[in-house]
């Protein structure tokens, strides 16, 4: 009893200190599924409480007369009543509920559908607007118009994963040859974080993602801009890019690197993050990342260029940034 009420404090004050709360909390919803989703806990926690009082109240009220003084009424009283009415009429009601706002997670889009693959160990994020010829293709962050509902399509390479964005909504399994829907409504423009929810392997940890949302007006804009094929800089960088054949694994529209094994780098620059959300992004992360991915990321198909000197490191980091 003391553990559970020092445990109880405990995550009291981490939740006033703000520690429930953050880009990657359930408890932060900006979006009308996990606000549901709240609700749905809040409603659920009531019921809990409602029945712990209600059955250790018959408890302590039975446990406190003598032995042998209790009548067969009130006897009859605590099983039928305490054993099986209340939480029959509790967890009933408290399903029902449950139930009831299920299809509400899988209501369908309203236009843009956004077609994820969870690769080892990174995204794979293609946008495909009503009407539009092919997908926009991207990588390791989405990005959503707020107020509007958006189909997701979730897909896997070849080990399972699961999508979960905890403010935005509940997370769906990514299954290799299969594909899975759910949609998510975003309310409050904002970036909030994803993570991997289905051990993949070594790098199961490392594999999140942000999600952006933005702005009707301002998301349409973004997403012309990210359709549109790169304006690379000429330059040692590129040069080294070529060189070094990272246009067999990365496609930059605009340029003739068209590799489709590792993520699209079109409008890298342009992304809050780098290595699918577990480095900031900045140059020395970008150098570090490219001299050796597998001591950031264990088993990351990305090989090590620590053959490059630091200066041509430099270099290709700053070029690939310039993509924006
Ligand atoms: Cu992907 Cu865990």
């Amino acid at each position: 009893m003391r553990h559970g009420h020092r445990a109880a404090v405990g995550l009291l004050i981490l939740c006033g200190a703000g520690g429930c709360h953050g880009p990657q909390s359930v408890f932060s919803a900006g979006g009308a599924d996990a606000i549901e989703l709240n609700r749905l806990f809040a409603v659920m926690l009531v019921g809990a409480v409602i029945l712990w009082l209600s059955l250790n109240g018959l408890f302590f009220h039975v446990t406190r007369r003598r032995t042998g003084r209790m009548s067969r009424k009130l006897a009859e009283a605590v099983i039928i009543g305490g054993g099986i009415l209340l939480p029959v009429v509790v967890l009933t009601a408290l399903l029902a509920w449950g139930l009831s706002i299920m299809p509400d997670q899988r209501a369908p889009g309203e236009g843009l559908r956004v077609r994820i693959t969870g690769e080892e160990w990174w995204w794979r994020v293609e946008y495909l607007p009503d009407g539009a010829a092919g997908p926009v293709i991207s990588a390791n962050e989405l990005r959503l118009p707020a107020g509007r509902r958006t189909e997701i399509e979730l897909r896997a390479g070849r080990v399972i994963h699961s999508f979960w964005v905890p403010g935005l909504g509940g997370k769906t399994d990514m299954i290799p040859g299969r594909t899975t829907r759910m949609s998510l409504e975003p309310v409050t423009p904002g970036t909030y974080r994803g993570q991997c929810a289905e051990f993949c392997g070594a790098s199961h940890a490392l594999m999140a993602l942000n999600a952006v949302v933005l702005d009707e007006g301002d998301f349409a804009r973004w997403l012309e801009a990210e359709a549109a094929p790169a304006r690379p800089e000429e330059g040692e960088g590129r040069a080294i890019f070529f060189r070094e054949g990272c246009g067999a694994c990365h496609t930059i529209r605009g340029t003739p690197a068209a590799g489709a094994v590792g993520p699209d780098l079109t409008h890298f620059g342009g992304r809050t993050s780098l290595a699918a959300g577990i480095l900031p992004m900045e140059r020395a992360a970008l150098v570090s990342w490219i001299a050796n991915a597998g001591a950031i990321k264990p088993e990351a198909q990305m090989p090590a260029f620590a053959h490059l000197s630091k200066t041509d490191l430099d270099r290709l980091a700053g070029w690939l940034e310039s993509l924006e």
